[in-house]
């Protein structure tokens, strides 16, 4: 739904954190989005689906401003990133985005309290401050028993609450998760869909999730699914 500016002339929605416009990106000859429409706004859930190599990643990647569409305009968080420097992509990505993977990535020689702490070391808090919020998302996650070990001697599953509490510690507007529970088995996927899906709500934060659960999809407000570089349906 667009707003008027009084004239009755629409203008895009300043709340939508996505807006895409035949994006395309190819690796080399090989093209992965072949003109992506997409727009997404504040606080919306949506889930992408897919099989795999149809370019779930890479649309990701794009969204996070770690790769540079070919074509088409692609404004994310009221910034075109295309304009946008290296540097200040990367300032966007630290400041007002959240990032999960598959595999957590989590830094296996810190503990779990001093991963989640990181990104708020990054963005220049206080130690008295973070202190607080660090122990706060260990407690909402259900780590506190753990928080003293190192990510490389967690379950995959408390990595991956890790992994989400990391991703949300500094409350970002926007969150893309590339299957967060992919390599977990149900049980455990299921406790990280909901520690996941509670922080998100109750932060108001866009997520996008790449997902091959059905299960995972139905707990989001809207599926979006691709095939071979284009989005369907
Ligand atoms: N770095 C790369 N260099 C060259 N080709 C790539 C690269 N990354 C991905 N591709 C190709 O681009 C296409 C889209 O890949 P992408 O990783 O986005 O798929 P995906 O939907 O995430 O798949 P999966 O479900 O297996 O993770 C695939 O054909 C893939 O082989
Ligand atoms: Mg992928």
């Amino acid at each position: 739904m667009d707003e008027t500016d009084g004239s009755g002339v629409s203008r895009p929605e300043a709340s939508h954190v996505v807006d895409l416009h035949s994006v395309r990106v190819a690796y080399g000859e090989e093209p992965a989005l072949r003109g992506i429409d997409l727009q997404i706004t504040a606080g919306e859930q949506i889930a992408v689906m897919g099989p795999s190599g149809c370019g779930k990643s890479t649309l990701l990647h794009v969204l996070a401003g770690v790769l540079e569409a070919d074509d088409g305009t692609l404004c994310v968080l009221g910034e075109d990133l295309g304009a946008l420097r290296e540097k200040d992509r990367a300032q966007l990505r630290l400041a007002r985005m959240g990032m999960v993977f598959q595999f957590g990535d989590l830094i296996g020689e810190l503990t779990l309290r001093e991963n989640l702490a990181l990104p708020l070391q990054l963005l220049g808090g206080k130690p008295a401050r973070i202190g607080p919020e660090v122990e706060s998302m260990l407690d909402r996650l259900d780590l506190g028993d753990v928080a003293d070990r190192r990510a490389a001697q967690v379950s995959g599953g408390q990595a991956q609450r890790a992994a989400v509490g990391r991703a949300l510690i500094h409350q970002p507007a926007l969150l893309l998760a590339d299957e967060p529970t992919g390599a977990l088995d149900t049980v455990a996927a299921d406790t990280v869909m909901e520690a996941l899906m509670d922080t998100v709500t109750e932060q108001g934060t866009t997520l996008v999730v790449v997902t091959h659960d059905n299960r995972v999809a139905a707990h989001l407000d809207r599926l979006v699914s691709m095939r071979d570089g284009e989005l369907v349906g």
